[in-house]
């Protein structure tokens, strides 16, 4: 079982997105913890659903910030997001149609988050403090 878990390190230096990804790293913990509170199946597949629409809201605020100060790396950053998305629908279905286990959707969303906020979102907070 993966260890999800906030770490100071996720931390890109912007209140707004540091805030919306506390948020969301809350979700996809809620989710890797689920099993083991004996929560069953269909009550997981509506919390990744959660995970899923509060991504797309998170992704949302984010581009709308990048076109504000009109980032040039904006383009990058979006299609980072859109492969999120579509990943997280097929594993979803992949885990309902049980071609897959929980834990490979939950490290993948923790790798991608760790990875994502520590390159892709820091960099943009960067942009934004030098504008
Ligand atoms: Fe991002």
């Amino acid at each position: 079982m993966i260890q999800v878990q906030w770490n100071r390190k996720f931390e890109v230096g912007h209140e707004r997105i540091d805030f919306e990804h506390k948020i969301f790293l809350g979700l996809i913990r809620d989710v890797s913890l689920a099993p083991q509170q004996g929560i069953q199946k269909e009550r997981i597949l509506r919390h990744l659903n959660e995970v899923k629409k509060y991504a797309v809201f998170h992704f949302t605020s984010e581009e709308n910030i990048m076109f504000d100060v009109t980032y040039p790396d904006r383009e990058r950053h979006i299609k980072e997001h859109e492969i999120l998305l579509a990943l997280l629908t097929d594993k979803t279905h992949q885990y309902r149609s049980e071609e897959i286990e929980l834990d490979d959707i939950v490290s993948y969303l923790f790798e991608w988050f760790a990875l994502h906020t520590t390159q892709i979102d820091t960099k943009l907070s960067h942009y934004i403090s030098d504008v």
